[in-house]
């Protein structure tokens, strides 16, 4: 059933919200301000799950901090396959990335496909993939931004839910550009997910 359609149901009947994973790799940045929109009352996710690519980040505290299930993997042989189980073991339907570094296969993003979002630092189309900033920069952009969309089987290429612009100056270097995106992806990715999950 459609996502959408499964939230509508579940609200009218009052019953829980989304029941969501968040994959990280680093900072967690995105992952401390989803944690912190999910326990608000217009947060239609609770963060149930948080699977790190990395040990001892930082994300991973923010986690354990909120007392939120957490698991390292490498993404390495059959890694996958004990991912999706512990997601269904643990009813998720819907998966956040937030600076998630490692390239999920087909087979996993078929089995929860429509149900995994992404949030890139760079208006996609342009600057799939990695370094955007340097890159918006050397290619003299008058702005860059951040984008969140549907995560498919193409590199940084699903549905496009919001972007978000960001003027880049001619002071500007990728840290100061890449400082000021990832404030906007935090707005970003809650609007985001209003948009697609919260009722009218
Ligand atoms: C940031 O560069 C962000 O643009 C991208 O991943 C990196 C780390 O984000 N989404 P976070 O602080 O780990 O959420």
């Amino acid at each position: 059933m459609e996502l959408k359609k499964l939230n509508l149901m579940k609200r009218l009947n009052g019953s829980s919200k989304i029941k969501t994973a968040v994959f990280i790799s680093g900072t967690g940045s995105n992952l401390k301000n989803l944690i912190n929109f999910s326990k608000s009352k217009k947060s239609p996710i609770t963060i149930n799950c948080v699977i790190s690519s990395k040990r001892k980040i930082k994300g991973l505290y923010y986690a354990k901090k909120n007392k939120i299930f957490n698991k390292v993997f490498k993404f390495e042989k059959n890694d996958e396959i004990k991912i999706v189980k512990l997601l269904k073991k643990n009813e998720i339907k819907l998966i956040c990335l937030a600076g998630f570094m490692k390239i999920l296969s087909k087979n996993f993003i078929q089995k929860f496909n429509g149900k995994i979002l992404n949030i890139h630092p760079s208006l996609l189309p342009k600057f799939k993939g990695l370094n955007t900033h340097e890159r918006a920069i050397s290619n003299n952009e008058k702005f860059s931004g951040c984008t969140v969309h549907y995560v498919n089987s193409k590199l940084d290429s699903g549905r496009i839910i919001l972007q978000k612009k960001v003027r880049i100056y001619r002071k500007d270097n990728p840290n100061s550009l890449a400082t000021r995106v990832l404030k906007q992806e935090h707005a970003l990715y809650i609007k985001a997910i209003i948009k697609e999950f919260s009722n009218p």
